[in-house]
């Protein structure tokens, strides 16, 4: 649209009150279902002010170019463009926390969310009685139709993992459709986790049994275009949102993974040692060095891959990043036998010292990883 356009439309734009509700839709290369989405939502709220927040991680389809053009024709529509960043319960939360009306929805963009309930769950939460409305596939006169044996089964699992390790009271806690006041969401806010998919489950969690909760049938439908963005990993999301809301969130999932990885790095060390010691025939320090290089830079892959897998380092960075995680985990190295040394010094008891090594090691080179190599751009 050129810029004469561009002003026209928009001296043209019907003036709106303030919201009543804001819609937020995090969208990952939506670019063919977003406008059909604000269509239906503009039918379903006839009447009702409303302000639609769509939240994308800068989706290499362009949907966000997709939707400034629709922003510019119709002053309800909003796009936040995140660059850097990737994941749907940190989008959602970014979008809720960036709008403004009493009550805030959260929808897919990809039309499987039934959006003709949204009048009805806003009347439930204007009626005072409730907090949270959530969209349910699990309860009487509700589905998910477009469920293959494998994806039910995996749901039905979380499900039941969920309510009984986080005593979470929710028929359907994995929903991505709910509604809540404003209030409520703000208060929990700080305690929610952006990484992962489940945030509905996250906010009840949290919540510890706070909130009013009603459930609304609803059909699960299939998607018209694109593609799911879900994959085996949300598995290992869903386990750490689990591990985080057990533990109150001192131990986090990354912090986990990294720990993991650290010991799989302790095996390739040696096995790395051991080949340069009988096969290449190295003098122990070199072969030592050898086996720490190994480690170091199967560690580095890894973590890349999984533990900072929404913030991947890719092309050159990786370079980049390998060098600096060489350098944080020599000094963590370092920190690990200083603290092993005066710890022996004090107890000459050798696993507590070498546990106590460890440790230090392990968070240190956390620490220094999440500042240094995989630093939030
Ligand atoms: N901004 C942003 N960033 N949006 C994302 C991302 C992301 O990293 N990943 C997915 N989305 C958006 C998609 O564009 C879509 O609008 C919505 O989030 C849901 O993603 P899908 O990829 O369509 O997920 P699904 O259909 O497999 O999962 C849905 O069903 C689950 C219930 O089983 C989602 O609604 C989940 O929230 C829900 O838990
Ligand atoms: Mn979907």
């Amino acid at each position: 649209m050129n810029d004469a356009l561009q002003i026209a439309a928009k001296t043209s734009a019907q003036v709106i009150g303030t919201p009543q509700l804001s819609v937020v839709i995090p969208t990952f290369n939506e670019r063919d279902n977003v406008v059909t989405l604000f269509r239906r939502l503009e039918k379903t709220l006839a009447g009702i002010p409303f302000e639609a927040v769509f939240v994308d991680d800068n989706s290499p389809d362009g949907t966000w170019q997709v939707l400034r053009e629709l922003a510019s024709q119709d002053g309800r529509v909003r796009c936040i463009r995140r660059i850097g960043r990737r994941g749907l319960s940190g989008a959602c939360i970014e979008g809720i926390l960036a709008s403004s009306a009493p009550c805030a929805a959260v929808i897919d963009a990809d039309l499987q969310h039934d959006e003709t309930q949204l009048p009805k769950m806003l009347a439930l939460i204007q009626s005072g009685e409730f907090d949270l409305v959530v969209g349910s596939r699990y309860i009487e006169g509700g589905s998910a139709k477009s469920f293959n044996r494998q994806r039910a089964g995996a749901s039905a699992l979380a499900t039941e993992v969920a309510k009984r390790l986080l005593r979470v009271e929710v028929a359907d806690p994995m929903s991505g459709f709910f509604m809540i006041r404003r209030d409520r969401f703000e208060a929990l806010a700080p305690q929610l986790s952006t990484q992962g998919f489940k945030i509905l489950l996250d906010v009840v969690a949290t919540a510890h049994g706070a909130l009013r909760v009603k459930e609304i049938p609803y059909t699960f439908g299939s998607r018209l275009h694109g593609e799911s963005k879900l994959d085996s990993m949300v598995a290992l999301d869903f386990l750490g949102l689990v591990l985080a809301k057990l533990t109150r969130d001192i131990v986090s999932l990354r912090f986990l993974l990294f720990a993991m990885v650290g010991s799989l790095g302790v095996v390739v060390h040696f096995a790395g040692l051991y080949a340069a010691l009988k096969g290449f025939r190295f003098p122990f320090a070199e072969a030592q060095a050898f086996g720490a290089v190994c480690a170091m830079t199967s560690n580095f892959i890894l973590n890349n891959f999984l533990t900072y897998r929404d913030q991947r380092l890719k092309g050159f960075a990786i370079v980049r990043g390998l060098l600096l995680f060489y350098l944080v985990c020599s000094v963590g190295l370092l920190a690990n036998v200083g603290v092993a040394f005066s710890v022996y010094d004090q107890q000459p008891i050798w696993w507590l010292a070498g546990a106590a090594g460890a440790l230090m090691g392990v968070v240190w080179n956390y620490a220094m990883s999440g500042l240094f190599v995989w630093r939030k751009r």
